[in-house]
């Protein structure tokens, strides 16, 4: 059994596989947190409160931290009553459970407030999430100021380190690790969107490194406004609290209504960084992605925005359209540009009709053709915004977020309609669902290009609603059109990776990580979407970005390889040996992208530490093993040998290298290593400026 009682205790204790979560009803009533980190092998072992520092004065470490009473740390819950009582008190009624689930039944029972905390257990993927829901079961309404989804808590040390990932456009996800100072560090997002800045993820090791070590994780699915409290309190331990964001929050729960926080999916590991990525995107692509297509490979596709920015004509399409079937391409995506009056990002956005300058013959035309050549069609969109310049905003005014009396600023020359609006959230849906009804699409790029500022909903009472209901509007949005569509590969971008979480994951088959294309940029940005997020969900371009004279064709595929691979360079200024090369890349590619997009991923050497990259990917059945190695030119790297040594083989098999004519056990490429030949090994800088230089291995198993 997952989840235990022990009644004489009265601790519950949700366990996994190798770890285990544990709270209890405390002598002054309230459920507070006892336990996070590996399974107690005897479970009378489970510690209840002993050592917990009691305090007259002074109350922490509650499960579901509340404004009221004494409590000290950062709430989850700050509620006002209709008497402006602003006091949270709440008592344990019962709970329910099942093998893998738990519920513990919380209520104010003065003002008739339930609070349910749920909890539900992945036993084999060592993950657990919870979340919480509110009942308003008075007569009046409750205001709710700030409901996050919950707490964790971690023993006092001075050995933390916190990682998470920052950014900012064209370089998002930047891995950061910090230690944890006394008083309080805030992670949010208050755009309306995941944000760029800094992704909803957190994790805290004790000198963990990538193979070893004690991490504790969590990642919210949310995809708006949400924020990250970790705060080192003065006495006990340190606390993590994470949820919605509570700036300009508010939410009238009316008598009757029943709200639901985000859930968090959290976990802890002592196999250190790599065994959480591991945990992650196993379960990500078991549990969270959509069931349609989370088992298939993704295709090779090709994308025009870098060819033709806006200029897109049903001619141009088609000369890319033989170029990306010629190298192997199997989508071919039409980007921005198509629609209305879109010729620069000035005017347009809003107007979903078929530009017929651009494209006289409708875009069935330009379809069939590609179809023709054996690929698949995707388009672009993005949904949620209007250029003032364009017919739907002429007409529906009132259907952007803005303050009457207040300028409303615009970013792209873009204005955001309020999902929020029912009106709004139907015209968006069938915006979408018309497009996929009528046309052959197989791809939909939908794109967020711009943040949320001037949250107004002029004439609607409690206009703070609008930053949870956008994102629940949105999210049923994308659940309709997965109901109808399930077969479209939907794609989520934000002006790169402006919306990169678990939460869209459920409707998203994958993200467009970022518009930077520089592939040791990409490195970065890619390290840091690996420590949370599947491989196959990650989309990568080979562009010319940084120059086709610094990096070489070979080293952008590689780059782009270890995720989902696209091309989105000009194929027309490609010479003839660069098309040649171009298909032999997209060939390799397919040979093993099984492996890339649905093996485990061990991240060998970190290209923020080292002059180097190394990536491996291994099967599942542990067969096939891709090494990818990336040399990166600092000071004296090109006299640098790089010695990778491989992890996760099986010890006592023999891997054939590829190729190579090579054999060599388990144990001597885990132990021993591999010397990694690169080609550019005896030019020295005098002879070739550009020094990057990259290696993919592919091993097999012998029988
Ligand atoms: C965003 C996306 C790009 C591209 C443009 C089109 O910036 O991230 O990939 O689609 O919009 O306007």
């Amino acid at each position: 059994m997952a989840v235990k009682y022990d009644e004489t205790k009265k601790i519950w204790v949700l366990e996994t596989q190798n770890t285990a979560y544990s709270f209890g009803l405390h002598a002054s009533g309230k459920i507070k947190h006892t336990y996070w980190g590996k399974k107690i092998l005897r479970f009378e072992d489970y510690p209840a409160f002993e050592g917990y520092f009691e305090s007259p004065w002074w109350d922490w470490n509650d499960e579901y931290p509340v404004r009221g009473a004494a409590n000290q740390t950062e709430p989850c819950l700050q509620v006002m009553y209709e008497d402006e009582v602003r006091d949270v008190q709440l008592t344990y009624k019962d709970f329910e459970t099942t093998k893998d689930s738990l519920t513990i039944h919380l209520e104010d029972e003065y003002y008739q407030l339930l609070v349910r905390l749920q909890y539900q257990l992945y036993e084999e993927e060592d993950l657990i999430t919870k979340y919480v829901t509110l009942e308003n079961r008075s007569h009046s309404d409750i205001s709710i100021e700030n409901f996050k989804t919950g707490s964790f808590y971690l023993p006092p040390t001075e050995d933390y380190l916190l990682t998470h990932l920052t950014g900012m456009w064209a370089h998002e996800s930047r891995v950061v690790k910090e230690p944890i100072y006394e008083g309080k560090k805030v992670f949010e997002s208050r755009v309306g969107r995941t944000s760029h800045f800094h992704n909803p993820f957190f994790a805290i090791d004790e000198k963990a490194t990538e193979d070893t070590g004690n991490v504790w994780f969590g990642l919210l699915a949310w995809s708006g406004n949400w924020k990250t409290v970790i705060h080192k309190l003065p006495y006990e331990n340190i606390q993590i609290c994470t949820g919605l964001n509570d700036w300009d929050f508010n939410h009238a729960l009316k008598q009757g209504e029943t709200i639901s926080s985000p859930r968090v999916l959290y976990g802890f590991t002592n196999g250190g960084f790599g065994d959480m990525s591991r945990k992650l995107h196993n379960h990500e692509i078991n549990r969270v992605l959509p069931k349609e297509n989370a088992q298939k490979v993704r295709k090779v596709l090709y994308n025009s925005w870098e060819a033709t920015a806006f200029n897109v004509t049903e001619a141009n399409q088609r000369i890319l359209a033989d170029q990306a079937a010629d190298i192997g391409v199997e989508i071919f995506v039409v980007d921005d540009g198509w629609f209305g009056r879109r010729f620069s990002d000035k005017a347009g956005l809003g107007d979903w009709v078929v530009n017929e300058e651009k494209f006289p013959n409708g875009l069935e035309s330009l379809i069939e053709y590609v179809n023709s050549k054996g690929m698949d069609f995707g388009l672009w969109v993005e949904p949620e915004m209007v250029n003032p310049d364009s017919d739907l905003y002429r007409n529906h005014p009132d259907w952007v977020l803005h303050f009457p009396n207040r300028p409303q600023t615009e970013s792209r020359n873009q204005l955001i309609l309020n999902l929020a609006r029912d009106d709004v959230k139907e015209f968006v849906f069938n915006t979408v669902d018309g497009l996929l009804e009528h046309y052959n699409i197989q791809f939909v790029k939908w794109d967020m290009n711009r943040p949320i500022f001037e949250a107004g909903w002029p004439f609607e009472g409690n206009q703070r609603k609008m930053w949870m209901n956008y994102v629940t509007n949105l999210y049923e949005i994308w659940k309709r059109l997965k109901v109808k569509h399930p077969q479209v590969i939907m794609e989520s971008c934000a002006g790169g990776g402006g919306r990169i979480d678990l939460g869209i994951m459920r409707y998203a088959d994958q993200f467009w990580t970022s518009d930077n294309t520089d592939p040791l940029d990409r490195q970065l940005i890619q390290e840091g979407f690996s420590l949370c997020y599947a491989p196959k969900t990650m989309m990568g371009w080979v562009t010319d970005w940084g120059g086709k004279e610094t990096y070489s064709l070979a080293y952008r595929f590689h780059t782009a390889m270890m995720g989902s691979l696209g091309i989105g360079s000009d194929l027309s200024k490609y010479t003839a040996e660069e098309i040649d090369e171009t298909k032999e890349w997209i060939a390799f590619y397919k040979k093993i992208r099984e492996t890339v997009q649905h093996g485990s991923l061990y991240r060998l050497i970190s290209p923020r530490e080292k002059t180097f990259t190394a990536n491996q990917y291994i099967s599942i059945d542990k067969n096939e093993v891709v090494l990818f190695c990336m040399k990166n030119p600092t000071p004296l790297s090109m006299f640098k040998v790089l010695r990778v040594r491989l992890k996760g083989l099986d010890e006592n098999a023999h891997y054939e290298i590829q190729g190579e004519d090579k054999v060599l056990s388990g144990s001597y490429l885990m132990n021993r290593g591999l010397d990694v030949d690169f080609v550019q090994k005896h030019t020295v800088k005098v002879e070739k400026g550009n020094h990057f230089d990259s290696q993919v291995l592919v091993l097999k198993k012998k029988n």
